[in-house]
């Protein structure tokens, strides 16, 4: 593990075992490409599963993203304490199983525990949920995470932006939950811009 960085704003980014590591994976890369923030990483053994089945990376070049890792049994870790000042928390992906640990403060692993701090101290904690169909279960879990302050973001694609690739479409819902988080990159398309460019074309075409 680095040594964290003094006086720089952090972030925790977590990966549970949910099929889309690769929507962690791209919020790092733009985490690190805006290097503004110091990243804290937490990967579950069912996380560290699906970054072997579904993406090109192994573990190791996937920690390299982040500034600072730290082990899922930790804990003892900086980000299980409130007193460490962390501006928000992204999980992406979000099991369901790891939704319903954060929903019932189940605190069994560091990944729980830090999301579990950030709602008892009031800081942003984004949940890329990502289970299909869900059951009423889920959709309760769902709300109850959502009295608690947590914001559940499934990650659906937007396809106003014109995706030409698998890869085009989890960067843009990366940086989507990080605009959520309360984190802007220039990366994100915006639909403003978007809707720009057709009233341009409207506006011509009533000419
Ligand atoms: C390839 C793969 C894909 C999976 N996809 C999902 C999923 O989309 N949503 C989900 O809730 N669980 C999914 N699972 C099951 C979880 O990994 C499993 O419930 C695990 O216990 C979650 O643990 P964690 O929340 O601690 O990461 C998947 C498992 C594998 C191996």
């Amino acid at each position: 593990m680095r040594t964290s960085r003094l006086s720089v704003p952090r972030v925790i980014v977590a990966i549970s075992g949910a099929s889309g590591a690769i929507y962690g994976i791209k919020a790092l890369q733009l985490l690190r490409e805006l290097g503004t923030y110091e990243t804290h990483l937490v990967i579950s053994p069912a996380g560290a599963r699906t970054i072997l089945e579904e993406t090109e990376f192994t573990l190791a070049q996937v920690e390299s993203l982040a500034d600072v890792r730290h082990s899922y049994r930790d804990i003892a870790a900086p980000i299980a304490s409130g007193s460490f000042a962390v501006h928000g928390m992204l999980v992406a992906p979000c099991s369901a199983r790891t939704l319903g640990s954060i929903a019932n403060s189940l605190g069994e692993n560091l990944l729980v525990r830090a999301a579990d701090v950030c709602l008892k101290e009031r800081r942003r904690l984004v949940l890329l949920l990502r289970e299909t169909p869900l059951h009423l279960g889920h959709i309760e879990l769902m709300a109850n995470v959502t009295r608690y302050g947590a914001i559940v973001m499934p990650p659906v694609p937007a396809f106003y932006t014109h995706p030409e690739t698998v890869s085009d479409i989890a960067a843009q819902t990366a940086a989507r939950a990080l605009d959520v988080l309360g984190i802007p990159t220039p990366s994100l398309k915006r639909w403003a811009a978007a809707a720009e460019d057709s009233a341009r074309a409207l506006l011509e075409a009533d000419e």
